[in-house]
């Protein structure tokens, strides 16, 4: 008997010590560093009007909420209040083309293996931010040839990005769930409009990443394969509105009672650009897309009313 507590005790030491060494390695090791991610080579980006107008859409749609500082009206990044507390404080970072404060000295292909990776220039893995990986090339070139314009949002700003003041959660996380993608071969190339359920798919998937913050959490997320996401587009994940309140994001599958299977185009259209739903008024974090196309919206609804639906119920206030 005696010696059976004495080996139990000396188990537990052990896990009590082990569970020590991996906290004390975390919080020395912080936020991971990962080898920088070779992409294709980037053709220079001529940033014709075309690429110009279309960047613009997908910045404001995309990037804003995070980037947009609205008291310098330029995207010098913003703590996000949206992220859960436990997370730390962490703050989008200056984007604007300073090279010293901002994303002047990136390069393109720098920039786009952050855009579908999440890994910086310097191999430090960038928190919260959304990788975008199966982005089409021609939409990351058109975001690129915004990042270059003249527009105001982008003009070099010396703005200092604060350091980030992550959570020891957060560490942890980054050093277990919470990975960079792999850059997947081969081009990315949006399927055509005409056909509605691809567009829209592509769209839920490759352009918005809508399906990052409607699935059940941001932790079981699938960025290679986004359909094998825990509770797809089922909603439930919990982010943070702007007063800090706890908000699920809904259901937007199919489904007839817990999803938007009873709603018609023309209301997920309300819903999307101007933030109406049946439900009522929208609140952040859902964006606001009030440049999308007719032929956007009516592709996203054939997507959505395709997808398996789900009985997940989340409240909807
Ligand atoms: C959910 C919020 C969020 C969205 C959406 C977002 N970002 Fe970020 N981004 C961040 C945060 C936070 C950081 C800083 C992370 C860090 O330092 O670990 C960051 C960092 C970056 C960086 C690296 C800058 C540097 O100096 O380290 C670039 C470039 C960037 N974002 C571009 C974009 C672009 C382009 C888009 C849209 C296509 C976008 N981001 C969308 C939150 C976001
Ligand atoms: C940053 C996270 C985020 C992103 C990205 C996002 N949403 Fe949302 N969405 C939410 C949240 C949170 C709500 C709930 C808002 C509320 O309760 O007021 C919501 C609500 C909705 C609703 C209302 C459903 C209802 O029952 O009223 C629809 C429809 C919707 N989103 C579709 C989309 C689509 C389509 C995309 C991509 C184009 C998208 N969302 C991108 C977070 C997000």
């Amino acid at each position: 008997m005696k010696t059976t507590l004495k080996f139990l005790g000396g188990l537990l030491g052990l896990v009590v010590v082990v569970a020590l060494a991996l906290a004390l390695y975390v919080q020395l090791r912080g936020i991971p560093h990962y080898p920088v991610p070779q992409v294709p080579v980037v053709a220079a980006v001529a940033g014709t009007p075309a690429q110009l107008e279309l960047g613009e859409k997908l910045v404001q749609a995309s990037c804003a909420d995070c980037h947009l500082n609205r008291q310098t009206n330029a995207l010098t990044g913003h703590q996000l209040l949206d992220t859960p507390p436990e997370f730390g404080t962490i703050y989008a970072a200056n984007i604007t083309q300073d090279p010293t404060h901002g994303i002047g000295a990136w390069t393109d292909q720098e920039l786009v293996g952050l855009l579908r990776t999440g890994i910086g220039r310097d191999g430090r893995y960038r928190l919260i931010m959304p990788h975008f990986v199966y982005m089409s090339d021609e939409d990351v070139h058109a975001v690129l040839a915004f990042l270059h314009s003249g527009h105001p949002w982008v003009k070099a700003n010396p703005t200092p990005t604060p350091a980030q003041q992550s959570s020891f959660l957060l560490k942890a996380l980054t050093n277990s769930v919470m990975k960079p993608t792999p850059v997947v071969s081969g081009p990315q190339i949006a399927p055509a409009p005409a056909n509605a359920v691809a567009y829209g798919r592509y769209l839920v998937v490759g352009r918005y990443v809508c399906y990052d913050c409607h699935s059940k959490a941001f932790k079981t997320n699938n960025a290679l394969h986004p359909e094998q996401s825990v509770g797809y587009l089922g909603g439930g994940n919990m982010l943070l509105d702007q007063q800090g309140q706890p908000i699920g994001s809904r259901n937007i599958t199919g489904d007839a009672d817990a999803g938007i299977g009873d709603w018609t185009a023309a209301q997920l259209a309300a819903a999307l650009r101007f933030g109406q739903s049946p439900h009522g008024p929208l609140r952040a974090p859902m964006p606001k897309h009030s440049t999308m196309t007719d032929e956007e919206t009516q592709a996203i609804y054939a997507y959505l009313q395709a997808v398996p639906k789900l009985k997940n119920v989340v409240a909807t206030r």
